[in-house]
């Protein structure tokens, strides 16, 4: 059975144009003008766009003495409802440490779960003999990418002897190393202060992360990253100080990536400061949002193509696992939701302010994703041959986001009130429709599937040539004009 996608203008990363989309099986066959096929999907009046791929989320994380209540069947339907069709989970190792044993475990907890497909990225959460050796395991497992975490200190925290080595490693199996920027040594010292002065609510988790603790770590992030030889990713980019290294970096020829989320774009410091604990709580997350003067940064990065990615971190605990951190807000779970609300909201503070193009929209939420781990043009491309994973989206739909009626399994949305200009009619996860709008019916548990990435991104490949090339090298002396030493 092939279906055309009818009447729909285009938009991809570098294009925007008139066209029908065929598609035959699971893939883009054709695309072109007055496709014939079975069955039609009427996109008069909206744009077709590569499905959504959220690069980092939490389903199920086992994290801060409790689990994220979002699980993989709940969080991927969200995710189509709002028009993504792809996840990047982070597995961490469980109580055993290793890698390929927390692979088979996010394997057992998604497979039979997910509406629309899912990649991981490991977590390395120490450093011995055994996950250097697992890390190839899990790269011949399709995970090319691995998360250090410099903060949560006497949790996941690591060092950055062990960061280097790690690093190292990544650059000889073509993985990309990840980093969550903080310097977990001084953010513990501050919690510690704040707690002492009596600050124990939620306004303390904000205090005792100021944007110079993120910014020092992405500096020292990107300086071990070049010593490796290896691209760096930075997740959940939250301010200028980071942004700032970031983009020093790239100004030098460094390869590195900036991923800014849909909250910090969006929502502001201010939120811990409200008056309602249950309010403030909810929007801890590290690092924490920040003023309207990092956000107007965080924006200008996205266009002028210093920060790269829109992700949301979505990591979603109720409002009573929130609650554990009553009296002491370091025992606050942290993380936010965010996953259905990402396309909505970036198209509407973003390209219907003109602050983004839409191809810079497609860009940001799905391309360069794709491209940074290893999956295009199968994913985040409308090109023959390509997965047919898209969004008929629609900006003649608005709504008005509350958790009355999302598809998140939260009690509440950080988003609340928030009017979005744009849904999407149709989601299609490699040619089956997942969500049409005003249907709300659930695709089949179980339908996704694993995305296995290869390793070596051309990024890589090329960055290792240039420091080949640029590596200290003995100098050949005739021994003839060598002194006799001393
Ligand atoms: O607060 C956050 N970001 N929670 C999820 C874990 C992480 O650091 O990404
Ligand atoms: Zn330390
Ligand atoms: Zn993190
Ligand atoms: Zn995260």
């Amino acid at each position: 059975m092939s279906k055309v996608i009818k009447n729909g203008t285009i938009v991809t990363a570098d294009r925007t144009w008139k066209a029908d989309v065929l598609i035959e099986g699971e893939t883009i066959s054709r695309i072109g003008e007055d496709l014939k096929g079975d069955e039609y999907i009427d996109a008069e009046g909206a744009y077709v766009i590569p499905g959504g791929i959220d690069p980092h989320t939490h389903l199920e994380m086992p994290f801060m003495g409790t689990t994220a209540a979002e699980t993989f069947e709940t969080g991927t339907w969200a995710a189509a409802c709002g028009g993504t069709t792809m996840l990047v989970d982070f597995c961490l190792p469980g109580a055993d440490g290793s890698i390929k044993n927390a692979i088979q475990e996010w394997h057992r907890k998604s497979a039979p779960q997910i509406c629309s497909d899912i990649g991981y990225h490991m977590a390395i959460t120490g450093w011995n003999e055994t996950i250097f050796n697992e890390m190839k395991d899990a790269v011949d497992m399709g995970v090319n990418s691995f998360k250090h975490f410099m903060a949560y200190k006497g949790a996941l925290m690591i060092e950055d002897d062990e960061m280097f080595a790690s690093f190292k490693r990544c650059k000889e199996l073509g993985a990309l190393p990840m980093v969550h920027a903080e310097n977990g040594d001084i953010v513990a010292d501050l919690q510690q202060e704040m707690l002492e002065k009596g600050i124990t609510g939620p306004e303390g988790h904000a205090y005792s992360r100021p944007p110079e603790v993120e910014g020092e770590a992405a500096n020292r992030a990107i300086m071990i990253a070049d010593a490796a030889g290896v691209p760096l990713y930075i997740v959940h980019v939250s301010c200028e100080q980071a942004h700032e290294a970031i983009r020093r970096a790239r100004q030098k020829g460094m390869r590195v990536y900036g991923e800014p989320l849909a909250q910090f774009l969006t929502l502001d410091e201010s939120e811990y400061f409200n008056k309602d604990w249950d309010h403030a709580a909810r929007r801890v997350m590290s690092p924490p949002f920040r003023s309207k003067e990092h956000q107007d940064g965080l924006w200008a990065g996205l266009q002028a193509g210093s920060l790269q990615v829109v992700a949301t971190d979505h990591a979603a605990f109720s409002s009573e696992q929130k609650r554990m951190g009553v009296g002491d807000f370091t025992k606050i779970p942290n993380g936010s939701n965010g996953v259905e609300e990402r396309m909505g909201v970036l198209w509407t503070a973003g390209v219907e302010t003109g602050r983004l193009t839409m191809n810079e929209f497609v860009a940001v939420t799905s391309s360069n994703v794709a491209k940074i781990l290893n999956i295009y043009p199968k994913k985040g491309a409308l090109v023959e041959g390509a997965d047919a994973d898209i969004v008929v989206w629609d900006p003649s739909i608005t709504k008005t986001i509350s958790a009355s009626n999302h598809h998140s399994i939260l009690d509440y949305n950080v988003f609340e009130g928030f009017e979005v200009k744009a849904q999407p009619r149709y989601t299609l996860s490699r040619g089956e429709v997942i969500w049409a709008w005003g249907q709300n019916s659930q695709p089949q548990p179980g339908r996704g599937r694993f995305v296995p990435r290869p390793a070596f991104p051309s990024a890589h490949t090329a960055l290792s040539k240039w420091k080949a090339l640029t590596a200290p090298k003995m100098i050949q002396r005739d021994p003839m004009n060598i002194p006799a030493g001393i």
